[in-house]
């Protein structure tokens, strides 16, 4: 196996951090097999925009059952620093080569070899890379370093650099100008360049405001201003004097938002737009190249990126981590791409479906970990709802107009959330962007993602391509914008991910089905997290912030986890509005009826959870050992007797679909063996089954049944709660 390791360092050799970490695996094994783990040190320390790798890749290293000695190289970049600089002073990796990276040549290859295209023009633009003069310290703007680089890109090649653009001391690119711009209007750090950009669409730049770029006399952009990182509100208060426009005075934070402030950044958007597009178009002509890559933060501005899609007419590629939290897997991809020119076992590597940005490490959610996770998050309270397929139902709670949290298998690389880690809504909600700006603790004017499916461009939007990791800002058909108001921004675009319905996804069939019942082919979707927090990875990240949340309804793999049994829940056929089946708690001898025939649903619910003091989970379907569906079947058990930890059961409905399944495990779901009748239902601590119970649950005698139910659930205790089902065969499609 060999093992190639990615990370950007935490910091630079001259001590300034360099934010967004993270690590990323590529393993590949004897026979040509690969895989990817990759995950940012956010997700991982639970710190936003947090530095370096170590956690993230004991995580990802963990994950793939390896450890540090197992990995042959590690691949690092830096920031602000020389090249070379990455590799000195990590003693760590002993046993591994250590390989250093350029910083946009990482950001370049993530995006060139995740497009899948065989040749492409690759631009990649951020707030600043390596510094090219070999100066190593502490005012790097005032030397010669990557800014806005571009380079030709073959799939059987490798990245050949065609220039550098703002590469001289002091020059101001566009990652530079919007971190500058955030200043002035009261955001620091170019973390909340993506506010200017959402700003923007409420501002228009007044015609007389000349421009900042312009291209030179070799073709290269060039601005009219010089770049001061160290004071980024006075370069702006000289942009504005030097352009004879009045900007008025730097927004304090939190302060009211002014038309001027609105118009400055709708001219920083559409200078950001005009220029990358000019520059892209006149490369596209000299180079003959068709294809175009963006890459580096700057490509983050999704309404720039809709802009030069619709401009250049050729097909645009944005990678799922197109700014420094793609480093990692950058840098990797870039090692393994420079050791083996035709990519060898990684020919078909490419990144151009949503699914294929979940490249998180395997979460398990079972009904243990959500039970416990429920117990240790105080949501003792909350009632789960299983299901072997979730989707349609989270489709119908959605369009009753409930808001649903998104926990599916691996999380997606990158800051966008794309249906693993998601939160979505009813597109159609009028006033849906307020509420769930609320939900998320975000300003006004920040808009949501639909998720669309890919069938249904025209009707709906005026320019639909590809995207789907929500990289472009398209614009919605006029006659639409009202029916989807809360997913389209103000200038009438819509931050898109398009989905593949034939991923296999979660958020693939949700679309689908909430199509079905809609009429619209899309969902609003927004990350799965608590404002200022990085997006929740683990269960139990989910479970917390779920509980932080207002928000009721958390789909977690399979289960549907709820806070409050709201009446749409009945609408929306997650429950009945009864269980019209006989209940019954037997403890210490006694037998204590319920009578959940006659109590609503919910009635019933809330009843047993609390005479048992657990977690209720509402079970929809039976999976059944085949030889206990034989003892069913010759009429020698008449009940079944389950187990969770730290939770009782009740079922969805009176008839369950019965799954036959070859061992004790949960089996294919995907076809009905037989239907079951549950005509009663008990709790009871195991300790106190009877033989009359075994007999009735088909064993010979009670010894024989707490063997087998010992081994099908190891952790059962004496003292712990099982839920006994009286049930009867009423279908049997096996023998139709
Ligand atoms: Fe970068």
């Amino acid at each position: 196996m060999t093992i190639v390791a990615g990370i950007i360092r935490g910091e630079t050799t001259f001590k300034k951090a360099i934010r967004s970490g993270g690590a990323a695996l590529i393993a590949i094994s004897d026979d040509d097999q690969w895989r990817i783990i990759a995950l940012a040190e956010e997700r991982s320390n639970g710190q936003k925009y947090a530095s370096g790798y170590q956690s993230a890749l004991q995580e990802v290293l963990t994950s793939a059952d390896l450890s540090r000695t197992d990995i042959d190289t590690v691949a690092v970049s830096t920031c602000c620093e020389p090249t070379e600089c990455a590799t000195q002073g990590l003693t760590e990796f002993q046993s591994a080569d250590l390989v250093a990276v350029g910083h946009h040549e990482s950001h370049a290859t993530i995006a060139f070899l995740g497009s899948g295209y065989d040749e492409a023009l690759v631009a990649v633009s951020d707030g600043g890379g390596d510094v090219l003069d070999g100066y190593c310290g502490e005012e790097w703007w005032l030397h010669s370093r990557e800014q806005l680089t571009f380079w030709h890109g073959t799939r059987s090649g490798g990245l050949e650099l065609i220039c550098r653009d703002f590469a001289d001391p002091l020059a101001m690119g566009f990652g530079e100008l919007y971190r500058a711009v955030s200043y002035f209007l009261g955001w620091p750090g170019s973390r909340h360049a993506s506010k200017v950009m959402a700003l923007a669409a409420y501002g228009e730049r007044p015609a007389e405001w000349p421009p900042i770029f312009y291209i030179d006399g070799d073709g290269g952009l060039r601005s009219i201003i010089e770049n001061h990182p160290d004071d980024p509100v006075n370069m702006i208060v000289k942009l504005g004097s030097d352009l004879g426009i009045d900007l008025g005075e730097p927004r304090q934070p939190k302060a009211e938002i002014f038309e001027v402030h609105r118009n400055l950044a709708a001219l920083i958007q559409s200078e950001l737009e005009r220029a990358m597009a000019l520059r892209l178009a006149n490369l596209l002509k000299e180079t003959g190249l068709q294809k175009v890559c963006l890459s580096g933060g700057v490509a983050l501005n999704v309404v720039a990126n809709g802009f030069i899609q619709k401009q250049l007419k050729v097909p645009v590629y944005v990678p799922p981590a197109p700014s420094d939290d793609g480093q990692p897997l950058g840098n990797a991809l870039a090692v393994w791409w420079s050791r083996n020119r035709d990519l060898g076992s990684l020919k078909n590597f490419a990144l151009t479906r949503s699914s294929d940005a979940a490249l998180g490490p395997e979460r398990n959610c079972n009904s243990a970990t959500v039970s416990e996770g429920l117990a240790k998050s105080d949501l003792r309270s909350c009632t789960v709802f299983e299901y072997s397929s979730p989707a349609p139902v989270v489709a119908r709670v959605l369009s009753a107009g409930s808001m649903v949290c998104v926990f599916q298998k691996r999380s997606e690389y990158g800051p966008r959330a794309l249906g693993s880690r998601s939160i979505l809504g009813d597109p159609r909600l009028e006033d849906g962007r307020a509420l769930f700006n609320q939900v998320k603790g975000r300003d006004w004017f920040m808009p949501f993602a639909p998720s669309v499916g890919s069938d249904i461009g025209e009707i709906w939007f005026s320019d639909l391509a590809d995207s789907p990791f929500m990289s472009f800002a398209v614009g919605f058909a006029p006659s639409q914008i009202e029916k989807v108001r809360a997913v389209s921004s103000n200038d009438g675009t819509g931050r898109v991910q398009t989905v593949d319905e034939n991923d296999g996804s979660f958020i693939a069939e949700v679309v689908e089905k909430f199509y079905e019942i809609t009429g619209v082919p899309m969902v609003l979707n927004t990350s799965f997290n608590a404002g200022g927090q990085p997006i929740v990875e683990t269960v139990d990240d989910a479970l917390q912030t779920f509980a932080d949340l207002g928000v009721n309804i958390l789909a977690l793999g399979r289960f549907l986890i709820v806070k409050s049994l709201s009446p749409e829940l009945i609408r929306a056929e997650v429950m009945p509005k009864q269980f019209f089946i006989d209940g019954a708690i037997v403890q210490n001898g006694r037998r204590l009826n319920l009578d959940l025939s006659k109590l609503t649903s919910r009635e019933c619910i809330r009843t047993v959870q609390q005479r048992t003091g657990l977690v209720v989970f509402v079970r929809s379907e039976l999976p059944l050992f085949a030889d206990f569906l034989e003892r069913l079947r010759k009429g020698k058990k008449a009940t079944t007797i389950r187990y969770r930890k730290g939770a009782v059961e009740l079922p969805s409905f009176k008839e369950l679909p019965l799954y036959e399944t070859p061992d004790y495990g949960v089996g294919d779901r995907s076809k009905v063996t037989a239907w079951v009748e549950i005509t009663g239902i008990r709790y009871q601590v195991f300790g106190e089954l009877t033989e009359q119970d075994a007999v009735v649950d088909g064993f010979d005698s009670l010894e024989d049944m707490r063997r087998e139910l010992r081994t099908i659930y190891p952790k059962l205790h004496d003292d712990e709660w099982v839920t006994i089902y009286s049930i009867g065969l009423k279908q049997d499609l096996a023998k139709e």
